[in-house]
């Protein structure tokens, strides 16, 4: 069987579309289903289920988002294609974000796009999920120009990434710890918001003095990053105020949250503007759920502006999981002709190449 569907899909070679393709994309490697249609490089639609149940958790519960993403998966793709307009038999190609992510997760939409692939017998496209963030700058009309950097920030990963291609990525720094998401969500915790705290932060941080608290930011080598020290410094800090006042949070909530903030964003920028200055690269790009930040867009624009170099933010949609990122980054894989064969698997972690 295996050999017959290998077969298969080795002959989609030959039967590119080059009149406008028309990508259907799949993206459910934690706890956002959503779908997404792409023609000719432009976005059609990009539909997203969030998953509330995870809320009262504190943090997303693995056996639980697999099952609403299978309770979302065909709502969700119905919606994708009757917003974009196009017709299953219209599709050239199906998508998936193949890796990194929860298993449990990635299954439900990998085997979709799988079954959708087989029945509609059209090639099938295997995602790296942190590539599609660097290539969600692509999406919108002013776009970066290679070679391009793009500091990734999301959940899970924090990657500097020199993009020589949108088939030659590689990552020139990353966290040796936590990443820059975790590091907003832990924080949060401790102050007692609930999950995921990053937007949170971002609110209260809007009304607060970054200036009031002062946070140790790490000394690492390179372009690498650390955030676990700063979680432990937040703790201790907070233990301690509390016990003299008990209300301490409370009433400086505001200033809590802009300090923080402020310390991620300084640990974030420093080191993205080293990679800048070492690569002589002038397009800068950022990605990921954290570069919904506020904060983070205006102290990353002001470098930018600073330095000369020019910034690029992809719109909030296309920062946080999405399947709009996974449909450009297989549009430019479909004329490379990169498919996979449907016996694929789904990786819980997956190698950069
Ligand atoms: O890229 P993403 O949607 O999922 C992963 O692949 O991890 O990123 C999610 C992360 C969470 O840690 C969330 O708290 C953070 O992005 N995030 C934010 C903001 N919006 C989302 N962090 C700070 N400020 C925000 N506005
Ligand atoms: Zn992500």
């Amino acid at each position: 069987m295996k050999e017959e569907l290998d077969n298969d899909n080795k002959n989609f070679g030959s039967v590119i579309s080059d009149k406008g393709a028309v990508i259907f994309a799949i993206e459910s490697s934690c706890d956002e289903t959503s779908a997404a249609v792409c023609r000719d490089g432009n976005i059609l639609s990009n539909f997203i289920a969030n998953q509330k149940v995870h809320e009262r958790y504190g943090g997303v519960v693995p056996e639980l988002a697999s099952r609403a993403h299978m309770q979302n998966i065909i709502p969700v793709v119905d919606a994708a294609l009757k917003q974009a307009n196009v017709q299953m038999d219209e599709i050239d190609a199906v998508a998936f974000t193949q890796a990194p992510g929860l298993i449990g997760s990635l299954l439900v939409g990998s085997q979709f796009a799988k079954s959708m692939a087989l029945a509609l017998n059209k090639p099938l496209i295997a995602v790296h999920h942190m590539q599609a963030h660097v290539l969600s700058n692509l999406i919108p009309d002013r776009k970066p120009s290679f070679p391009f950097l793009c500091l990734t920030v999301s959940g899970g990963h924090t990657q500097i990434v020199l993009a020589k291609s949108a088939s030659d990525l590689s990552v020139i720094g990353e966290t040796l710890d936590d990443a820059a998401g975790e590091a907003f969500d832990k924080s949060a915790k401790l102050l007692g918001l609930p999950y995921p705290g990053g937007p949170l932060i971002d609110k209260y941080a809007k009304e607060g003095n970054p200036k009031r608290f002062a946070f140790a930011e790490p000394h690492i080598d390179g372009l690498d990053f650390s955030f676990s020290g700063l979680k432990t410094s937040i703790l201790y800090f907070l233990q301690k105020e509390t016990k003299k006042d008990p209300g301490f949070v409370e009433k400086n909530l505001a200033d809590l949250c802009a300090s923080i903030q402020s310390t991620i964003i300084s640990i974030l920028l420093k080191k993205y503007k080293r990679a800048a200055l070492q690569t002589g690269i002038k397009d800068l790009c950022i990605a990921g759920g954290v570069s919904a930040n506020s904060g983070l867009r205006n102290a990353f624009n002001e470098m930018c502006v600073h330095n000369e170099w020019n910034a690029f933010i992809p719109p909030f949609e296309y920062c946080t999981d999405n399947a709009g990122m996974i449909a450009i980054t297989a549009y430019y894989k479909y004329f490379e002709r990169d498919f996979a064969d449907l016996s694929v698997s789904a990786s819980a972690r997956a190698t950069w190449d």
